[in-house]
């Protein structure tokens, strides 16, 4: 079996992505990790990556003028690893039209929110606040707008009274490091060869 080469970003401790480097360990598994880049020199994850032998890449966006000139670097180190497919993993920068053009079904986000619910950030605080008893997170492609890409897997969590957004996010991760998998595995089993 052809195993999709995938690529992780990131930008901060990695625990989605540890859970994908986890179960590609897995020679069945039809996706495997050949690459983490961070926008973070700090973040975490870069350590966890590199503990589990997969090549990182520190690609700062502060070393860039523009979004289109720090993406093109990322896209050139993606290419250069010969990556098929992206996982975004609490990476934390907005992406051009461009960027996502050129990756088009190839490049995954997970969310923490049943979307189409709570887009954008701090969505434990915005669940809470609205009262929410049912919560979760989404694996969904990438389009241009923010968080709004066809759905792949999702997966609930309870919101209990006496939550914190700390709280209900701890719970939420606990189902994201099941989801994401899946969702990586369904759709690097589905994606045609470059
Ligand atoms: C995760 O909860 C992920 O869903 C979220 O950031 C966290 C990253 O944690 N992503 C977003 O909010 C994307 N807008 P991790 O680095 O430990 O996986």
């Amino acid at each position: 079996m052809k195993r999709v080469r995938t690529g992780i970003l990131i930008s901060g401790r990695g625990t989605n992505m540890s859970a994908l480097i986890e179960a590609a360990k897995a020679s069945a598994y039809p996706a495997e990790i050949v690459l983490v880049i961070s926008n973070i020199a700090e973040a975490g994850g870069l350590a966890r990556a590199a503990e589990a032998g997969i090549p990182t890449s520190t690609i700062s966006h502060r070393d860039y003028a523009t979004r289109e000139a720090f993406e093109a670097e990322i896209d050139r180190v993606l290419r250069g690893s010969d990556v098929e497919l992206v996982c975004l993993a609490g990476f934390m920068r907005v992406l051009t039209t461009g960027f996502i053009a050129k990756w088009q079904g190839r490049l995954l986000n997970i969310h923490p929110s049943l979307l189409p619910a709570f887009r954008g950030l701090h969505t434990h605080e915005q669940a809470i606040a609205a009262g929410a008893t049912v919560h979760g997170c989404t694996v969904h492609h990438v389009v241009p707008e923010l968080d709004a890409g066809p759905i792949i897997a999702q997966a609930s969590a309870p919101v209990f009274a006496n939550d914190t957004p700390d709280s209900l996010a701890a719970r939420v991760l606990t189902q994201e490091v099941k989801l994401y998998p899946l969702a990586l595995a369904k759709t690097a089993k589905s994606l045609r060869p470059l």
